[in-house]
């Protein structure tokens, strides 16, 4: 085997951690080729339906989402990489090549690939309890890092988002002094000045239980709307949710919502300066009742493609 190149039990590890990244319907459209000196990711088009996403950009996010978990397992395992992205324009499922380079582990890359066992997306409410402003921070410069940018819904778009669809998740808040006053006792707020009418999760009518939500939710976009922009916007916002889970912190990310309200994020929420690629709901997750289970992965074997030859893809 190359000497830049991990061993094939560190290669399959690391690949085998990386399948934990979350995907659309948990589709995992993704897939690799490892030759002597590389790796490539390749875009899996079978599961990036036409009907639902015409332009593969779930598909897309969701393999950015999985080249950034790769990248986190494998440095923590002492390799560096050099990725190419989008190397070969004759080949447009083919997302990206990394090459390696021996590296020292660093404390945060350990602790982020941590971080990847532990995720997983919790759609319940998420208790009144305040995000320190510094968090924020946080999300923001890791996602810039990786080309993206993460800003917070305000309140008031929150509402006009969730008014088409009635998605309760995307509206729902805390009594406004009630959280006000949390978020002052702490570091102070990260959100918007006021919340809007607190909304319950759970139909009165239906009698089901009345449940008050305190997600922040963010919006992850990219300058530009292209096929590298996904897949950057993947990479953004796989290191948002691995730093917020590596705070302790639950996640869910949401692109069902976009499927509509594509335009209203980008003129209201982003000012028109940026293009809208998912939301984030960013929480404390409930100390009651039991964590959801983690969700299945397909075996890693089922995720190989053949050598093709020792150069290249
Ligand atoms: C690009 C993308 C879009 C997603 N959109 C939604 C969504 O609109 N609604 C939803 O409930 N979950 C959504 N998810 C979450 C997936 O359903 C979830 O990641 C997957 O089932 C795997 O579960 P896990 O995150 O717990 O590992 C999305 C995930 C990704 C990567």
């Amino acid at each position: 085997m190359d000497p830049a190149m991990p061993d094939r039990r560190t290669m399959m590890a690391a690949l085998t951690l990386a399948g934990r990244a979350p995907s659309r319907h948990n589709a995992q459209p993704w897939r690799w080729r490892v030759t002597e000196g590389a790796v490539h990711l390749y875009l899996d088009p079978r599961f990036s339906p036409f009907s639902t996403d015409p332009e593969s950009r779930d598909a897309s996010l969701g393999c950015g989402i999985v080249l950034h978990h790769l990248n986190v397992a494998l440095a923590a395992s002492g390799w560096a990489t050099v990725v190419r992205r989008l190397p070969d324009a004759s080949q447009p499922d083919l997302l990206a090549s990394l090459r390696f380079v021996p590296h020292r582990a660093t404390m945060l890359e350990i602790s982020l690939r941590a971080a990847i066992t532990a995720r997983h997306s919790d759609h319940r409410a998420y208790p009144m309890k305040p995000i320190p402003s510094g968090y924020l921070s946080l999300f923001r410069e890791r996602a810039a890092a990786l080309g993206g940018i993460v800003r917070l819904v305000p309140d008031l778009d929150r509402e006009r988002l969730a008014m088409p669809t009635g998605a309760s998740l995307l509206v729902a808040g805390c009594d406004d002094r009630a959280m006000l006053t949390a978020r002052a006792a702490h570091d102070g707020p990260i959100g918007s000045a006021a919340r809007l009418s607190p909304t319950e999760i759970g139909s009165p009518k239906s009698g089901t239980a009345k449940v008050v939500d305190c997600a922040e939710l963010f919006v992850a976009a990219t300058p530009a709307d292209d096929p590298l922009s996904r897949v950057r916007a993947g990479e953004a916002i796989s290191a948002v949710l691995l730093t917020a889970t590596n705070i302790g912190l639950a996640t869910c990310l949401l692109t069902e919502p976009l499927e509509s309200r594509r335009a209203f994020l980008r003129t209201e929420t982003l000012g028109g300066t940026a293009f809208p690629q998912a939301l984030i709901r960013v929480g404390w997750a409930p100390d009651t009742g039991p964590a959801p289970a983690m969700s299945p992965r397909r075996p890693i074997e089922d995720l190989l493609l053949p050598r093709v030859t020792d150069d290249g893809p």
